[in-house]
């Protein structure tokens, strides 16, 4: 089996930066919250298709730290709309085996958000098909500080900061998966303190496509491209079968 073709089989962790729901909410003259609200049901049907696509990881940007900086009535209904997700989809996750997990801060979130998570955790906790992170009030910087002070100086390899950062950010005793495919909606091609760590070798997807008009078919696509990269994680293709032939004459005109 050759690399490319190697990482088909492997179980992808596949992580979103979910934009663009504004605009899709002001080009139909419409409040923002609109927007966000749609971007709740592209969120339920990517969720929906992912583990049958070989997702079996998916990390969604629901709320940066820095989203604190929008005006107070779209905070506090992003933070609504979470709760309702949270709450709304917890039976279903229970049902098709989908574990439910939050990472970020959690003492700066409204005490019922934070209620909504904590049972849809434990009540998801046994399962498997895919573990869905929610990413709120995070930052991937701050996670990054707040575990390096964790893991202090005597911290030897990666693997212990890697616990380390599962910690801060909420999943203590986790292993911290890397990201395979990171996604950007809405014509953005920034990371903005999203997952630094885990996505050294994340492959990078971006489309124009806005987050509230994203579905099944835009995940298939960027899965498809996914597929098509050669992952050489820093080191070279395996070489192809030589011929029985083979000289070292052959090899350099090759
Ligand atoms: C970015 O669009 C989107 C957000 C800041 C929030 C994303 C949140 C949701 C989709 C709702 C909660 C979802 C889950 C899964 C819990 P933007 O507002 O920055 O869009 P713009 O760049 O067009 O203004």
């Amino acid at each position: 089996m050759t690399q490319s073709t190697w990482h088909e089989e492997k179980p992808v962790h596949a992580a979103i930066i979910m934009d663009g729901n504004g605009r899709w909410a002001t080009a139909r003259g419409m409040p923002r919250i609109a927007g966000h609200r749609e971007g709740v049901e592209a969120a339920r049907r990517v969720i929906e298709v992912a583990p049958d696509l070989g997702i079996r990881a998916l990390t969604l940007y629901a709320f940066s730290a820095d989203n604190w900086k929008r005006p107070a009535p779209e905070v506090s209904g992003l933070m609504a709309l979470v709760e309702y997700f949270v709450r709304r989809e917890v039976e279903r996750c229970e049902r098709q085996g989908v574990e439910v997990l939050a990472i970020g801060r959690r003492d700066r979130l409204p005490r019922s958000v934070r209620a909504a998570i904590e049972e849809a955790e434990s009540r998801t906790r046994r399962g498997t098909r895919l573990t869905l992170r929610v990413a709120l009030d995070y930052s991937s910087r701050d996670a990054l500080v707040e575990a390096a002070a964790l893991a202090g100086p005597d911290c030897a390899s990666r693997e212990a900061f890697a616990y380390a950062l599962a910690s801060v950010q909420g999943t203590p005793g986790r292993r911290l998966p890397d990201v395979d495919l990171l996604i950007r909606t809405a014509g953005e091609q920034r990371l903005s303190d999203f997952l630094l760590w885990e996505s050294a070798y994340a492959e990078l997807h971006f489309t124009p496509t806005l987050w509230p008009d994203f579905g099944e078919q835009d995940l298939r696509a960027a899965m498809r491209v996914y597929r098509q990269r050669n992952r050489t994680f820093g080191g070279l293709d395996p070489l192809p079968a030589l011929p029985a032939a083979y000289n070292g004459s052959q090899r350099r005109l090759a």
